[in-house]
């Protein structure tokens, strides 16, 4: 099934935490690409709220991306050492470390709530892979299931997915790991042609995609569309906050850094404070230590402190403009 690639071989990548508006997902949908809501962390009834927002808005295709409940074992003895490590941070911002909350991002209702509506043209995963249940229900429904993969063995798992989206070792946010473990850290374009060699499955890859040559790399080993997240993060539509738009253009930030210090879970940053602070002390506890962080971060978000925000960012950032979506879609279309 592929009838819902879009025109351009532009995929914009799912963006939680609010970059991914409807007016983006509606606005790379008008370009000829495929929009991406990014339902993670969000309530169901949010998330619906946010889907009839895109289709208020166009009547393109769009995606909704799901995060897996996470299911790693955590050691509550090590959320309350980062937690105490935390404890100075919030002071000086004068907040509090959050308390940890569900584990399942609020997964079973998300997927109740879009089967009992029409189906987004497109359904992805992060973080493992669901249930065949889940898959035959929304292949029923008429949703293509797109997996996120980032090594050969999970992309392996997937024989019912409808593609994968391949996500390489340079990609901004979150690794899309199966479990919570140090990614395998392949390149998109090692971590492509090896997934190539296994399956014939369609394949978006994801990962650093910056520019339009960055894409024809990735469709020339066969990929069926680039699939780009931070390219995105600085146009008009996206929702991400004023200090990590700003941060992004900010000449001080020299690279990125692939971080537990955030949220207990792998994500690639641009290299601040907080990353060089904790990210050596930070445990394997997702989504725990996204809760505890969460108060800080808003909080110096507010301030206007990028240092202590996760500021989430590809490989590629320095490609990413502060141009509308429609220009991002044509500027990285080969
Ligand atoms: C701010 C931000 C948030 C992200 N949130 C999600 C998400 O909710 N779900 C998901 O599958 N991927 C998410 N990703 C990863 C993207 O799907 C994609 O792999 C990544 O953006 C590709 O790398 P790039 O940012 O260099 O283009 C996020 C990426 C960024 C930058």
């Amino acid at each position: 099934m592929t009838g819902w690639l879009p025109e351009r071989p532009i995929v914009q990548a799912p963006m939680a935490g609010g970059g991914a508006t409807p007016e983006l997902v509606a606005a790379v949908g008008e370009a000829g690409g495929l929009g991406f809501l990014g339902a993670g962390y969000l309530t169901a009834a949010r998330m619906l709220a946010d889907v009839e927002a895109v289709r208020a808005l166009s009547a393109r295709p769009f995606g909704v991306n799901l995060f897996l409940p996470a299911t790693d074992p955590v050691d509550p003895a090590e959320v309350d050492a980062y937690r105490t490590r935390l404890l100075p941070d919030a002071a000086r911002l004068g907040a509090e470390p959050g308390v940890p909350r569900a584990r399942d991002d609020d997964f079973d209702a998300k997927v109740e709530t879009l089967l009992a509506g029409p189906p987004p043209a497109v359904v992805s995963f992060t973080f493992g892979r669901p249930g065949a249940d889940v898959v035959r229900a929304f292949r029923a429904a008429g949703s293509a299931v797109v997996m996120t993969v980032t090594s050969v063995e999970e992309a392996s798992a997937c024989p019912d997915a409808d593609a994968l989206c391949v996500q390489g070792v340079e990609a901004g946010g979150h690794q899309g790991t199966f479990a919570n473990v140090a990614p395998p850290g392949l390149g998109v374009r090692e971590l492509l042609a090896a997934v190539r060699a296994v399956t014939a499955q369609p394949l978006l890859a994801a990962g650093g995609l910056g520019t339009r040559a960055h894409v024809a790399d990735v469709l020339a080993l066969g990929a069926v569309a680039a699939q780009a997240g931070t390219a995105f993060l600085r146009s008009p539509e996206s929702g991400a906050s004023a200090v990590h738009k700003a941060a992004l253009g900010d000449p001080r930030y020299t690279s990125t850094t692939l971080t537990r210090a955030f949220s207990g879970r792998y994500g690639r940053g641009l290299t601040n404070r907080f990353a060089l602070r904790h990210s050596a002390a930070a445990p394997a506890a997702y989504p725990d230590v996204h809760y505890l962080t969460s108060p800080l971060r808003r909080a110096a978000a507010a301030r206007g402190d990028a240092d202590g925000v996760n500021l989430w960012a590809g490989t590629s950032w320095r490609t990413a403009a502060p141009i509308p979506a429609a220009d991002v879609v044509r500027a990285l279309t080969p």
